[in-house]
């Protein structure tokens, strides 16, 4: 049996302002993870895909054109020049899905490496963003591409939509507590009403995403300068602003409000926004009762990460 994995990621700051050509920071987090399996199956069955969320093994050649897991392994075998082997491949993921930590690049990562290893057919990082980033598509409608880049390079990256990547170095390292509200929102449907209100007033969202640019690039200054409190207020600065375009919700403001009063140096949305996980800035004195404040304020997960 072969297995592979990719990490899940977290958008320090930049988010939606990034599908619109401003930088952005992302961040792997590494403990939570996606994992592909793969062993050799039945003569002439052809592949089969099981995810742990899907009740019985979807075979590749039945899957529908748009299905996120079919399409990756078609994809790759494409991009490999394989024909489809006789193989079972199982995901099992750790990262919640939709809620803005990456769930779908990262299962698609691990599906391409896992083949990869199983054809014996190397595949550098670049091509592999790139397949990844044809999935993300279907989850997305207009991805930035850096959901991708950080889960397969799995460092911090500096992105700005198709330039090369930049990874840049943590001077000092950080803790962030990324809390859970639970709720499930697709990211498409965010991107997509970000959409809509840019098309109706483009000067309002132009000035918004100016102003969410320049924090993300203060921010990786502050950072590649050791100048860790110089972050906390640039994220509360960032998720006003996200506020103002519309992606927050009652759940991420009670969590970013509650991690503030216990402590936190910042707190700020994020991703896709409207559910999934909000990110705040802790050190050793704010660690435990930040954490304490969210679960408190109905956070239904906590992940304490380092970002160095
Ligand atoms: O919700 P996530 O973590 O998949 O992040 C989406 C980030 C957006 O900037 C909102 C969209 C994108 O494609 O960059």
């Amino acid at each position: 049996m072969i297995t592979a994995s990719a990490p899940g990621k977290v958008i320090l700051f930049g988010e939606h302002a990034v599908v619109y050509g401003r930088p952005a920071i992302a961040v792997p987090v590494t403990q939570v993870k996606a994992t592909a399996s793969i062993e050799p199956g039945r003569a002439g069955r052809g592949m089969t895909i099981l995810a742990t969320d899907l009740t019985r093994a979807m075979h590749l050649r039945d899957a529908p054109a748009d299905d996120p897991l079919a399409s990756i392994a078609r994809l790759a075998l494409a991009h490999f020049n394989a024909p489809e082997p006789d193989a079972n491949v199982t995901v099992h993921s750790t990262i919640p899905i939709a809620s803005g930590l990456g769930s779908g690049a990262a299962v698609s990562t691990s599906i391409v490496r896992a083949l990869a290893k199983f054809l014996s057919r190397p595949i550098d990082e670049a091509a592999l963003s790139a397949l990844v980033y044809e999935v993300e598509k279907l989850h997305h409608g207009t991805p930035s591409g850096i959901d991708n880049t950080v889960v397969v390079y799995a460092r911090p990256v500096y992105f700005v939509r198709g330039r090369p990547i930049q990874t840049f170095s943590v001077k000092c390292p950080f803790t962030i507590a990324i809390g859970d509200t639970g709720v499930r929102s697709p990211t498409k449907i965010a991107v997509g009403d970000v959409r809509r209100a840019w098309e109706a007033d483009r000067a309002r969202s132009e000035r918004l995403f100016d102003r969410i640019g320049s924090i993300a690039e203060r921010a990786r200054a502050a950072i590649e300068a050791g100048e860790v409190d110089a972050l906390g207020p640039l994220m509360d600065e960032n998720h006003a602003l996200l506020r103002e375009i519309g992606v927050s919700s009652d759940e991420l403001e009670r969590l970013v409000s509650a991690a503030k009063e216990a402590g936190a140096a910042g707190a700020k949305l994020v991703g896709g926004g409207r559910g999934g996980n909000m990110i705040a800035l802790v050190d050793v004195s704010t660690r435990e009762p930040v954490e304490r404040a969210l679960r408190e304020a109905g956070a239904k997960g906590v992940i304490v990460t380092n970002v160095e």
